[in-house]
């Protein structure tokens, strides 16, 4: 079943638990992350990027998830994650695939992002879509080399509380030292907690964490065996994801721990099965692993039973 980000969300913030949103660019990415939803009976959240539309096209996957969807016996929101171009959003919501689309304007100036956002939030609105907006740069808390740095760059609190009353968006992406990708730490996971707070204390907004992977420490060794170069990658905690959870945030963003759990499953079945040639043999262990991967981030978000 599909329904609105709005009204997922609505539900995790009243039992202060996050639901995972999972990006995919392939039909086993999909039916990993819905098979993981329906073993831990988990709402789920499952989102394309521009670059995954890119890569497969906005038809093909809306078409498979849609599919996936209308099967599953949990609810499904069908995201657009970090639409950068108002008309690929335009485009989004007038296809009628998707039921909540985001717009990234933060590295735009504020007036201009509060200006598109709230253009874009009412088009969605009209058909009933939800709207994730993003405010703050996300990047890694160690990239910054002052507090007056740190305070130009991650979510103002005070601005946060504007931007929510001024767009009407749903969700709101917050910037607290998380960053995208494999590295995002050299030392410790480190986040802003003091600022989650506040944001959360001044906004009506579900609140929205991106780069939250955490590079989990099986997954990566396995990489690591089977020749993946990546010593360095280190994500988010869950510690520090479980606390996040319980300052505020409901929407829990992951795409690089699916990506290292493909490309684990892959390399070590094709590093014992060098005579293997069917695509569909060499995927099946790929997405076992993202499932494995999935269920766990299920459970430690809280979303776990809450179908
Ligand atoms: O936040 C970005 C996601 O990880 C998507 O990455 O643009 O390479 O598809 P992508
Ligand atoms: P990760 O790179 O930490 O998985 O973050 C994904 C994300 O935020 C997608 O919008
Ligand atoms: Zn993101």
């Amino acid at each position: 079943m599909l329904i609105s980000l709005k009204r997922m969300l609505e539900k995790a913030e009243r039992g202060q638990y996050a639901v995972g949103a999972f990006n995919i660019n392939n039909l086993e990415t999909i039916q990993a992350i819905v098979a993981a939803a329906e073993a831990e009976r988990s709402p789920v959240i499952i989102q394309t990027s521009e670059g995954a539309i890119s890569y497969a096209g906005m038809e093909e996957l809306g078409c498979l998830v849609h599919l996936a969807a209308d099967r599953a016996r949990v609810p499904v929101v069908f995201h657009l994650d970090h639409g950068k171009h108002p008309a690929l959003i335009e485009e989004a919501i007038k296809s009628g695939l998707y039921t909540s689309v985001m717009f990234d304007g933060s590295a735009l100036p504020y007036e201009e992002n509060v200006r598109t956002t709230k253009r874009l939030a009412k088009l969605a609105h009209d058909k009933n879509i939800s709207l994730e907006a993003e405010l703050g740069a996300i990047a890694g808390i160690e990239d910054f080399v002052s507090v007056k740095d740190r305070d130009a760059n991650l979510t103002d609190p005070d601005q946060a509380s504007r931007f929510v009353e001024q767009t009407g968006c749903d969700a709101l992406a917050v910037a607290i030292g998380t960053s995208h990708g494999a590295y995002k730490f050299k030392k410790a996971s480190k986040l802003d907690f003091e600022r989650l707070l506040a944001i959360k204390l001044a906004t009506s907004a579900p609140l929205v964490l991106h780069g939250a992977s955490g590079v989990p420490a099986g997954i990566k060794k396995q990489c690591l065996k089977y020749g993946c170069k990546i010593e360095k990658a280190k994500g988010v905690a869950d510690a520090d994801i479980k606390k996040a959870i319980k300052l505020g945030i409901n929407k829990v963003n992951i795409d690089t721990d699916l990506r290292i759990a493909f490309d684990a499953g892959i390399r070590q079945f094709l590093a014992e099965h060098p005579e293997e040639i069917d695509p569909r043999e060499i995927l099946k262990p790929a997405k076992e692993l993202m499932i494995a991967v999935a269920r766990q981030k299920m459970k430690l978000l809280g979303c776990s039973g809450k179908a």
